[in-house]
């Protein structure tokens, strides 16, 4: 199958896929979506500072996120209103701070478009960007939204080339199924972004099951 070429045919699809799959989702997914957490932890998120998660899906991230550390303000964007109406609900019967919104990230061109003209200081995507067919747009737009000494985070499934050969052609099969792959001009891309500023980190999640980059500034500001 192959992914839908125009942007409203793959939000249409986004809706078709997750009108039948978001009450399931979060407990469906949790043993394929490995090494979410690792990520959140890496983030290091601070008292005050502006996270954006892009695909945030249920929300359960950001939720995830805010539960550690509430004195911060989070945002999340989706292509997909369904996905949405589940983040939402969730977002509801928690205290926590959070904005939700639907935008393709492709189009995500600055950050005023979300009503934070100073940037965000973390940008993140987790195992959304495989689903994107525009991802270098979606990249793009991630680093104009981040502030200049923000960094931004990926977590995504990676080439699982640790795995008998079978189990990954089987795996990637089904991905493509869903609508999801992994493209090896990604890290190219991030490569070529980190510039002299940034610092650019790929690392293995079991045995290249998936892959967790982080880009950000040459001298880091903080530790937690
Ligand atoms: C596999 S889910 C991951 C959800 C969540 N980030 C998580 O870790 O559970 C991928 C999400 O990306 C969203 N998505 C796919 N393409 C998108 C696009 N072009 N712009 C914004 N969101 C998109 C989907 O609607 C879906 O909610």
């Amino acid at each position: 199958m192959s992914q839908p070429a125009d942007a409203s045919s793959h939000i249409a699809f986004l809706d078709r896929y997750y009108g039948r799959h978001r009450r399931t989702y979060d407990l469906t997914r949790r043993m394929f979506l490995l090494g979410r957490e690792r990520m959140l932890r890496q983030l290091a998120v601070q008292p005050g500072e502006r996270v954006l998660e892009i695909g945030c899906g249920t929300a359960r991230n950001l939720l995830w996120l805010a539960r550690r550390e509430a004195a911060a303000t989070y945002h999340g964007v989706d292509a997909s209103r369904e996905m949405l109406k589940t983040a939402a609900d969730r977002v509801r019967s928690s205290p926590a701070d959070v904005v939700l919104s639907q935008h393709r990230a492709e189009s995500l061109t600055s950050p005023d478009i979300l009503g934070v003209p100073q940037g965000f200081d973390v940008v993140f995507f987790s195992y959304s960007l495989s689903m994107m067919p525009d991802w270098r747009g979606a990249l793009a737009a991630a680093m104009s939204c981040l502030c200049p000494t923000g960094r931004l985070s990926i977590v995504d499934f990676w080439d699982l080339a640790g795995w008998p050969k079978c189990i990954s052609l089987w795996t990637r099969r089904r991905l493509l199924m869903h609508h999801v792959r992994f493209d090896a001009g990604v890290h190219e891309w991030l490569r070529e972004a980190q510039g002299p500023a940034r610092q650019l980190q790929i690392a293995p999640v079991a045995r290249r099951w998936a892959y967790l980059a982080t880009l950000r500034p040459a001298t880091p500001l903080h530790t937690k």
